[in-house]
């Protein structure tokens, strides 16, 4: 059979380098890469081709950056067309990003059946563009892949139980999978030392497009009692004009995987408001802060793994020096999840 994967943003990447390194080894399946271009900077997108070895995408649809309904126009435009010409039998989107909702939209208009990795999610709140995102594809998704039990229970409150499948997370494979390979090259160069600090993202836009939130979350870092190392997303780095912080906040230029895996495994704490960085933390046992109003990922907030404080500086400083912690839950699968996904894709095939 034929696969088109749909990627675009960093974290697809990231995702997809794991479901593609299995289906290399599948013969029964032809994966057609099309990458939409979301993400273009070589640190938002090449890099991860490289250091994770994701086959070269067949197709890089070059939409680059715009407005919401540009973007997606752009990539739906584009899409249709790769899609009537390489004529797939299913195609797949992974999680909740303007590629993913332009992908299913794509395909199902075409009549071909579509899968969505990282099914169910659900922040409940509709000014992200994620939750639209993600309420769509899978509400027009014919294979609903979820990645937690939470998940699955949320998608049959939807109506959606019959086309979901519980796969586990394929970042916790990614994870597994990678971690074994690091070493002391991963450490990024502007890191000269190896003494103790809080690891950071931020690019959510309720962060950085509010100048009162990015000032309050800044400051924090600025008084935190270790320095913070934030690898920054193009789009906060835009956005920092006027915010001020002193030199304990370790601003770098985004790094690879195996960078990111390396500075999380050698933090104290994690501060973010990404979803992708919120679990990882959870999987190396690192406690995480997170800057958002909700989370999707409700299983990392038991035994005070996460905290929500979204751009709160009282708490931010408050959580940091929280020190107990109980046990990690084993919610997100056993390491497997790419196969279960691929396997998963097959037998809807073969009951088409
Ligand atoms: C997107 C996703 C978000 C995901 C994030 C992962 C949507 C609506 N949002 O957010 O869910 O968490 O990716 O990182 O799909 N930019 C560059 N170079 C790049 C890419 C972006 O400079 O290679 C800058 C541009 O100014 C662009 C801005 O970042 O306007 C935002 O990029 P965009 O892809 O629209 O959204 P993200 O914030 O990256
Ligand atoms: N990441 C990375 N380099 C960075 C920042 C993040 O490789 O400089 C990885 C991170 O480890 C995780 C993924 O990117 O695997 C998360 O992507 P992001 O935060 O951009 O998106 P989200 O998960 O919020 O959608």
């Amino acid at each position: 059979m034929k696969l088109a994967t749909i990627i675009g943003a960093r974290p697809q990447f990231i995702k997809a380098a794991t479901v593609s390194r299995i289906l290399k080894d599948n013969p029964q399946i032809n994966e057609v890469i099309i990458h939409t271009g979301q993400h273009y900077d070589a640190n938002m997108s090449e890099v991860f081709f490289k250091q994770l070895h994701i086959p070269e995408p067949d197709y890089n649809l070059e939409v680059g950056s715009a407005p919401h309904g540009k973007q997606t126009g752009r990539m739906l435009e584009r899409i249709e067309e790769v899609l009537i010409k390489e004529k797939p039998d299913w195609l797949l989107t992974y999680g909740d990003t303007n590629s993913t909702v332009a992908g299913a939209l794509a395909a199902v208009k075409l009549h071909i059946p579509a899968a969505h990795v990282e099914a169910g999610l659900r922040s409940f709140n509709r000014t992200m563009p994620e939750e639209i995102n993600r309420v769509a594809t899978d509400h027009i998704s014919d294979l609903l892949l979820a990645p937690t039990q939470n998940a699955i229970e949320l998608l049959a409150k939807e109506g959606l139980a019959e086309k979901a499948v519980f796969t586990g997370d394929v970042m916790y494979d990614s994870i597994l999978f990678y971690s074994k390979q690091l070493s002391e090259k991963h450490r990024p160069k502007q890191i000269n030392t190896l003494d103790a600090f809080y690891l950071s993202t931020i690019h959510r836009p309720e962060n950085t497009d509010n100048p009162l939130r990015l000032q309050s979350i800044f400051s924090a870092f600025s008084e935190a009692d270790l320095p913070v190392v934030l690898p920054l997303h193009p789009r906060t780095r835009q956005l920092l004009q006027g915010i001020r912080f002193n030199d304990n906040v370790k601003i770098i230029e985004p790094v690879g995987y195996l960078q990111m895996i390396y500075l999380l495994k050698h933090s104290k704490k994690v501060l973010t408001d990404s979803g992708g960085l919120q679990k990882e933390a959870y999987f190396m046992g690192k406690p995480c802060i997170t800057l958002r109003d909700q989370t999707e990922w409700i299983e990392t907030l038991d035994g005070n793994w996460n905290f929500i404080v979204a751009a709160d500086k009282d708490k931010i400083l408050k959580y940091l020096h929280v020190s107990e912690f109980g046990p990690i839950q084993k919610a997100y699968g056993d390491g497997h999840a790419a196969e279960k996904i691929i396997s998963a894709i097959q037998l809807a095939q073969e009951g088409k």
